[in-house]
């Protein structure tokens, strides 16, 4: 009897978790034949690199940027190397303040981890000195960023509920694998007859020979 009782309380809670609202996970391109590339864990020194030589490409990236991990976003290099980037028309994106595996955290540092880069409550911001770790790419860029990439691709479904309002972009290819069979995600403002995903720019050699191999 107890047993029985233990799980229908089990299967309804359940179903309460199933019905949260989850951010939304596109892990590869909707469109057939389009190509989007990305670039993670920025800031660093090659990020003008790499949009520059998409830029003389007549191509777009998109940069999940980290807030604390090669060097501080705020500082000014970074800061300039990305309002560069952002100038020409790249798509600049969250990929966490820490790059912390987000399924290791509970839900107030999930949260904190996504806030201090972007934030939903913008508004109720106060001048304090707490507010600097908060909305780092609203601060520097201007504008709300719309897509977040987990670090390493980490997710659960506590980490899809505490950021619902977010749309996690995962990727399909990494590194030199180039496909032509893939898809990418309408919203990505690139689309070339091949699919490649690029992740991490810090290594520009890497970046920039896949850039020009597929450039080419
Ligand atoms: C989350 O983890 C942090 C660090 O261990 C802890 O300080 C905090 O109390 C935890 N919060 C909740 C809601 O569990
Ligand atoms: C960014 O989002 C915040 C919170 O929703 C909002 O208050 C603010 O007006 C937005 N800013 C822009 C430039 O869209």
């Amino acid at each position: 009897m107890l047993k029985s009782i233990y799980t229908l309380v089990l299967a309804s809670s359940l179903s309460v978790a199933q019905n949260m609202p989850k951010a939304a996970v596109y892990s590869g391109c909707t469109a057939p034949k389009t190509v989007a590339l990305t670039f993670d864990d920025g800031p660093w020194i090659y990020q003008n690199v790499i949009s520059d030589m998409l830029d003389s490409k007549g191509a777009k990236g998109t940069f999940f940027m980290n807030g604390n991990n090669y060097e501080c976003i705020y500082g000014h290099p970074p800061v300039e190397r990305l309002l560069k980037t952002f100038n020409s028309g790249h798509q600049i994106c969250s990929h966490t303040w820490d790059h912390r595996d987000l399924v290791t955290l509970n839900a107030t540092q999930i949260r904190a981890e996504a806030d201090k880069m972007d934030s939903k409550e913008i508004s109720t911001f106060t001048e304090t000195f707490l507010d600097f770790y908060v909305a780092a790419l609203f601060k520097i860029l201007g504008v709300n960023t719309t897509f977040f990439r987990p670090p390493y691709g980490s997710y659960n479904d506590l980490v899809r509920e505490v950021l619902s309002e977010k749309t996690f972009i995962l990727w399909d290819l990494e590194q030199v694998m180039i496909h032509s069979n893939l898809h990418v995600h309408p919203d990505l403002r690139l689309a070339a007859p091949e699919t490649l995903s690029v992740k991490h720019p810090s290594k520009a050699r890497t970046s920039t020979m896949q850039l020009s191999a597929i450039a080419s």
